[in-house]
């Protein structure tokens, strides 16, 4: 089967977060949306037919998943990340965020240290925070555009006694590494030797790019067992965010069973009718949408690529390993973050998340989201020239 992801689909009057808070966030309703993590694809056909099909019984009563559902997962799992999980492994939650809330409820206490990796997603800030907990951060060393993790500062901070959690981002938002084997390796020593519990953010797993492959730590390294959750989830996948549906994957029993009495004290256990049916369809029958999906993407990072070789080679840019979220580096032009955001929006009407919302680390960066047809790439790449042309003078 072909997939058109070249087709232009209007999200006007959908209630599409991209587009209709863009006031809010850019302070201008105008700009070519290019930020928040989800594609202006559609999804699978075999998931919107699900979807339909299911919507056509007309009663949207309260639902349960059974083992159709699981079995979706742990045949994904075996397929796309040839981790063999067993069914029970598996506990619902209605987003990889809550997953992360229920994990910080049940296995810290207000005012314990709890590790992130910066610069990287916004809400891993403020969960940590806005839940009572204090923020470390294991800031990513960056050298020429390729982030790596500086592991005597891991160390250090995972040896205090206060530091109960690390929320590790795999792959990592937004700086696209998919962490290998022998950085894992020293990832789960460190965090087995002083006790922390690692919550595995792996809702990226899917979409690695280029020949690099994702591998969930809980598989390489069966001895952490009962030191980790790892979250999951379809959303960005399959561009089903919308329809609030993830999981965690749990081997210990104890870690397990604590995780989900929480979730249901929280209640949260309960869940989106259509995120099951979606779910399920994305993990039966989306490999070969997902095949593609990674080629078009790959295709849209090398045009990125390619056109700031051309048009703008002072921008810092390396292909990602995973994510379709692109970092740039604009720090050779010399505006301050709050110039390059304002700039971006009003002289060139383009909306990227600004990298300063990832942490202080990203000063002077923009992220782009890649997941839309090319000819909206293209037009974000000329609306970004236009900036540099207007604001890069050293030439
Ligand atoms: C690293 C990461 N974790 C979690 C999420 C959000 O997950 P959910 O919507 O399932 O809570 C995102 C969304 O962009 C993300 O990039």
């Amino acid at each position: 089967m072909t997939y058109n992801f070249d087709e232009i689909v209007p999200r006007e009057g959908t209630d599409a977060f991209k587009l209709e808070l863009r006031e809010m966030v850019f302070g201008a309703d105008d700009v070519l949306p290019l930020w928040v993590a989800d594609m202006d694809f559609k999804s699978p056909p075999a998931v919107i037919k699900a979807l339909q099909d299911r919507a056509s019984h007309e009663i949207y009563g309260y639902t349960i998943r059974d083992k159709k559902f699981t079995d979706s997962i742990v045949n994904w799992l075996n397929r796309q990340h040839q981790w063999e999980i067993k069914e029970e492994w598996i506990d619902f939650s209605p987003g990889v965020l809550p997953s992360i809330m229920v994990a910080l409820h049940e296995f810290s206490e207000p005012g314990d240290k709890v590790i992130i990796q910066t610069p990287v997603y916004p809400p891993f800030y403020s969960i940590v925070s806005q839940n009572e907990r204090e923020l470390v951060k294991n800031t990513l060393v960056e050298t020429d555009g390729y982030y790596t993790i500086d592991f005597d500062l891991l160390e250090k901070q995972a040896s205090d006694p206060r530091t109960k959690i690390f929320v590790f981002s795999n792959p990592h938002n937004p700086v696209g590494r998919a962490w290998n084997k022998e950085e894992l390796k020293r990832i789960a020593d460190i965090c087995i030797e002083h006790e922390v519990l690692i919550v595995s953010d792996e809702i990226h797993s899917d979409l690695c790019l280029f020949g690099h492959t994702h591998l969930p730590m809980a598989n390489l390294f069966p001895e952490i067992c009962d030191r980790i959750i790892t979250c999951m989830a379809p959303s960005k996948t399959f561009n089903v965010a919308g329809l609030s549906s993830a999981y965690a994957i749990i081997a210990d029993d104890e870690i397990r069973e604590r995780f989900h009495k929480r979730l249901w004290a929280m209640q949260l256990h309960m869940g989106n009718l259509f995120g099951g049916i979606a779910l399920r369809a994305a993990y039966n029958e989306g490999d070969e949408w997902l095949d593609a999906l990674k080629k078009y993407l790959e295709g849209n990072a090398l045009l990125v690529r390619d056109f700031i070789d051309e048009n703008m080679p002072e921008v810092g840019f390396v292909l990602p390993e995973a994510t379709y979220l692109l970092w740039l580096d604009f720090r050779s032009w010399g505006l301050s973050p709050i110039k390059l955001r304002k700039t971006m929006v009003e002289v060139g009407k383009v909306g990227m998340n600004d990298g300063v919302s990832f942490g202080t680390e990203g000063a002077g960066f923009q992220r782009l989201n890649i997941g839309s047809p090319r000819s909206i790439i293209q037009e974000g790449l000329q609306r970004i020239l236009k900036v540099r042309n207007e604001v890069y003078k050293k030439h």
